[in-house]
C-alpha cells in the first residue's frame, strides 16, 4: 500500500466510513439465546406475563444466563426476535421505536442492563418493508431504505447483534440488499454481529444460484433451511438437509462465518431427553451457533446438564470450526477437532438412531471408514462425551478396529471423541 493510500484509509477509519467487518466476536460459533421458537410473537402481556415479548422477558433471561452458569461457558447473546417495535416509525425522525407498553424503559436501557450482566443484546429486522410478523422493517419505498438510519439507531442503543430476515421482499434482490445492510452495520460505529437469512429464502427459488461466497463474506451467521420447531421431525429434516448438502456447505463455513441450522430447542416442550441430547450433540458437530430458545428461568436439571456439557461445548467451539460429515451409512457423523497429536487430528464421532421401533442396538463402524486419514499404526483413546464430561474412557482403537456403541432408538445418540495416543 502506498503512503497516500494508507493515509486515506486511516482517515477513513477515523471517520468510520471504511470500517471493515469485524470477525473477532465470531471466531468460534456464537452462543446465546433467542426468543423466537419459544415465545414467537406473543404480545399479550396481561394474559402471559412471563411469556410475552417485553423487556421483562429479556432481562429475566439475562439474569438466568448470568446467574446459572451459562455465561461462564460462553453463552453471551440475549437476542430479541420479531415483534419488538411500535407498528409505525416515529413520524418526525423516521426512527424505529421500541413498543412503548412492552418496553417502557426503551432499548438503550435494556442494552445497558444486559451489558451490566456481562452479556450482549441482539435485535431483529427484515430486508423487506415489513418483518414476517408485519412490523416496520428496513426497506422503504421506491428504492429508499432505512439501512443506515436503523444501523445508527441500533449502535446508539448499544445493540451487539442483528438478525436480518427475508420476508416481504423478492429474494432476487437479496444479493444487493444484504451486503448494503452489512455495510450500514459496519459503518454504524459499533461492531454488530450480522445474522442473515439470505440463503434460506433464495433456496426456495430454483432460478437463483446462491452465492455462498458473497454470503460468507458478508454475514457472520447465515440460515439456509426451514424454521426449526420444537419437535423431533423438524430436527430430523434439518439433520438430513445438512447431511445431504455437506459438499456445498463445508467450504463456506469456518471462523467468522457459520451456517445456522437454527435455534437449539432443548428445554422446550416437544422433545424427549434422548432427542434433546441428540440435537445438542449434532449442533456441536456442525460447529453451529448455539442460540437457545427456551426459558432459562425454568429448565429441568437434565436439560441444563445437556446445555452445560463442557466436553460437547468444546466440540462446538473447536477453533477450526469444521463441519461434521455424515459417513456413507445413515447417521454416523465425524468431525475433525483439536488436539492434533503427532500430526494426526482427533475426531468427534456421533451415532444417531432414528428408528421408531425396536430395542437399543449396537452400531459398529470401522475407524478407518469414520476417519479416512487414520494411519494403521495410530491408536485412538475413546472418550465418551455424554457420560462423564469427556473423562470416561471406553478403551483404545486402531484404524482397522470397529467403534461399537450401544445406541437407543427414537432419535437417541452416542457421542465420543477419538484422540490419537501420544
Ligand atoms: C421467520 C424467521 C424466524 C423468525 C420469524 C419472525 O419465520 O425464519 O426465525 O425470525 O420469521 O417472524
Amino acid at each position: 500500500m502506498t503512503h497516500l493510500k494508507l493515509l486515506i484509509c486511516i482517515a477513513a477509519v477515523l471517520t468510520m466510513s471504511c470500517m471493515a467487518r469485524d470477525d473477532s466476536q465470531a471466531l468460534t460459533a456464537p452462543m446465546g439465546w433467542l426468543s423466537w421458537t419459544r415465545y414467537a410473537c406473543e404480545t399479550d402481556c396481561k394474559r402471559y406475563p412471563k411469556g410475552c415479548i417485553d423487556e421483562h422477558l429479556y432481562r429475566a433471561q439475562a439474569d438466568a444466563m448470568a446467574a446459572d452458569g451459562y455465561r461462564e461457558l460462553g453463552y453471551n447473546y440475549i437476542n430479541i426476535d420479531d415483534c419488538w417495535s411500535e407498528m409505525e416509525r416515529d413520524a418526525q425522525t423516521h426512527r424505529l421505536v421500541a413498543n412503548k407498553q412492552r418496553f417502557p424503559s426503551g432499548m438503550k436501557a435494556l442494552a445497558d442492563y444486559v451489558h451490566s450482566k456481562g452479556l450482549k443484546l441482539g435485535i431483529y429486522g427484515d430486508v423487506g418493508p415489513k418483518t414476517c410478523a408485519g412490523y416496520p422493517a428496513q426497506n422503504g419505498v421506491n428504492g429508499s431504505n432505512y439501512f443506515a438510519l436503523d444501523a445508527k439507531t441500533f449502535a446508539e442503543w448499544g445493540i451487539d447483534s442483528f438478525k436480518f430476515d427475508g420476508c416481504n421482499e423478492d429474494a432476487h434482490h437479496f444479493d444487493d440488499l444484504f451486503p448494503k445492510m452489512g455495510k450500514a452495520l459496519n459503518e454504524s460505529g459499533r461492531h454488530i454481529l450480522y445474522i442473515c437469512e439470505w440463503p434460506y429464502y433464495q433456496f426456495q427459488h430454483k432460478d437463483i444460484k446462491i452465492n455462498y461466497q458473497a454470503i460468507a463474506d458478508t454475514c457472520h451467521v447465515f440460515r439456509n433451511y426451514n424454521d426449526i420447531w420444537q419437535n423431533w421431525p423438524s430436527i430430523e429434516n434439518i439433520i438430513n438437509f445438512y447431511g445431504d448438502n455437506y459438499d456445498l456447505f463445508d467450504k463456506h463455513h469456518g471462523p467468522g462465518h457459520f451456517f445456522d441450522p437454527d435455534m437449539v430447542v432443548v428445554g422446550d416442550y416437544g422433545m424427549s431427553h434422548e432427542q434433546s441430547r441428540t440435537q445438542f450433540a449434532l449442533w456441536a458437530m456442525f460447529s453451529a451457533p448455539l442460540f437457545l430458545s427456551n426459558d432459562l428461568r425454568d429448565i429441568s436439571p437434565e436439560d441444563k446438564k445437556i446445555l452445560q456439557n463442557k466436553a460437547i461445548i468444546a466440540v462446538n467451539q473447536d477453533k477450526n470450526a469444521f463441519m461434521a460429515k455424515r459417513a456413507n451409512w445413515d447417521q454416523a457423523w465425524a468431525k475433525r477437532v483439536e488436539p492434533k497429536v503427532n500430526g494426526q487430528w482427533s475426531y468427534a464421532i456421533l451415532y444417531i438412531d432414528t428408528n421408531g421401533i425396536g430395542e437399543k442396538h449396537y452400531r459398529s463402524h470401522k475407524v478407518s471408514e469414520l476417519i479416512p486419514e487414520a494411519k494403521p499404526g495410530t491408536e485412538y483413546v475413546v472418550h465418551d462425551l455424554y457420560l462423564d464430561e469427556g473423562k470416561e474412557i471406553l478403551g483404545t482403537l486402531k484404524a482397522a478396529d470397529n467403534l461399537e456403541l450401544l445406541v437407543k432408538t427414537g432419535g437417541s445418540c452416542r457421542m465420543v471423541k477419538l484422540v490419537p495416543k501420544k
